[in-house]
């Protein structure tokens, strides 16, 4: 294996991360769940699970592709069976949703219309974000398949989001100054650049999926990066908030909570994926840091000024 590949992997001595696994036979308290990944099917716990305890809800969940997932196989069927099998999880979960709860959930282009089809049966759908995923398998009679929508709902009108917390440092291409002089909201630093922050758009093309060589990197077959949850718990979260993911995989999502400063609570089927859930939980006791996002600003995909210091990024013009 390449010295660069920082891929993790679960060995032996992992299985002792077991122990904080838990299973739902009764009926369960939002203090009991929080912080928890509950290793169990999620139809199972469903009856068990409290009402009014999510403050957000982020939810992955196997799209309608032939995949195998450690062993537990996914089958695709039709959109119409599609729809009424997310329905068979997604009405239940309602009710463990604060009234100010905020809802995002993934897809691919083709069950997009399912997950917006059941969505707005019961909550008020705000946005659809664009992801450009980037990579892609090829594909010689069909265009390739590069992107993912994630759709934004809400319980009600009375929901957080703080755009603030998730703007994005842009290279401005022509930057403008005013008569006087000075600079028109952009900045230069120390490689002469100029630079803006920019309020967050519908459109997200700075985040690649976790690679080989990225230290969050796991085997799960389609883990979310933590930059993409960082933008999103950071919109539509506060501090201590809890956020639940039902199909949590390999921890993302509880991971980069934890990160933040959130409360977490994940359900996942697959044993070996609460394994490295936890142990992303446990690095994240002592490794805080999220690629791409650093002192409060996302940087644009690929970009090296991550490296620099926070002051010489904050030095304006000529202050
Ligand atoms: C698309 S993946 C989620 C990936 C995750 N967002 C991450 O970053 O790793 C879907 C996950 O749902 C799990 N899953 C599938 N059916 C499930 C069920 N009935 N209950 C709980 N988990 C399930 C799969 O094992 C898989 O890990």
């Amino acid at each position: 294996m390449s010295k660069r590949n920082k891929t993790i992997q679960i060995d032996r001595a992992d299985n002792s991360l077991s122990k904080n696994l838990i299973r739902l036979s009764e009926k369960a308290d939002a203090h009991f769940l929080k912080n928890k990944i509950i290793h169990q099917d999620l139809l199972e716990t469903l009856p068990f699970l409290p009402e009014k305890f999510v403050d957000l809800l982020f939810i992955d969940p196997p799209y309608n592709l032939n995949k195998n997932f450690n062993g537990q196989i996914f089958k695709s069927m039709n959109n119409k069976e599609y729809e009424n099998w997310m329905d068979s999880w997604f009405n239940p979960l309602l009710k463990t949703l604060k009234p100010t709860a905020s809802v995002y959930v993934c897809s691919d282009w083709k069950t997009s219309i399912p997950v917006y089809n059941v969505l707005s049966k019961y909550l008020k759908i705000r946005n659809r974000i664009t992801w450009e995923r980037e990579k892609g398998r090829g594909a010689t009679k069909n265009w390739k398949n590069c992107h993912e929508d994630i759709w934004f709902a809400t319980v009600s009108e009375d929901y957080y989001f703080n755009t603030d917390a998730v703007k994005t440092m842009r290279k401005v291409l022509a930057p403008y100054k005013l008569p006087n002089g000075q600079a028109k909201d952009w900045f230069t630093i120390s490689n002469g650049q100029a630079y803006r922050l920019t309020y967050p758009s519908n459109l997200w093309t700075d985040i690649t999926i976790p690679f080989w060589s990225m230290p969050e990197n796991t085997e799960h077959p389609t883990q979310k990066p933590e930059k993409l949850l960082a933008k999103i718990i950071l919109a539509s979260s506060k501090e201590n908030d809890l956020i639940l993911d039902p199909f949590l995989g390999s921890g993302t999502t509880a991971v980069t909570a934890k990160k933040l400063n959130r409360n977490y609570c994940g359900i996942e089927i697959n044993h070996t994926y609460c394994l490295l859930a936890e142990k992303r939980l446990k690095m994240a006791e002592t490794n805080k840091s999220i690629q791409g996002y650093e002192n409060g600003i996302f940087f644009e995909r690929n970009t090296s000024l991550s490296s620099q210091s926070p002051k010489k990024l904050f030095t304006l013009n000529g202050e």
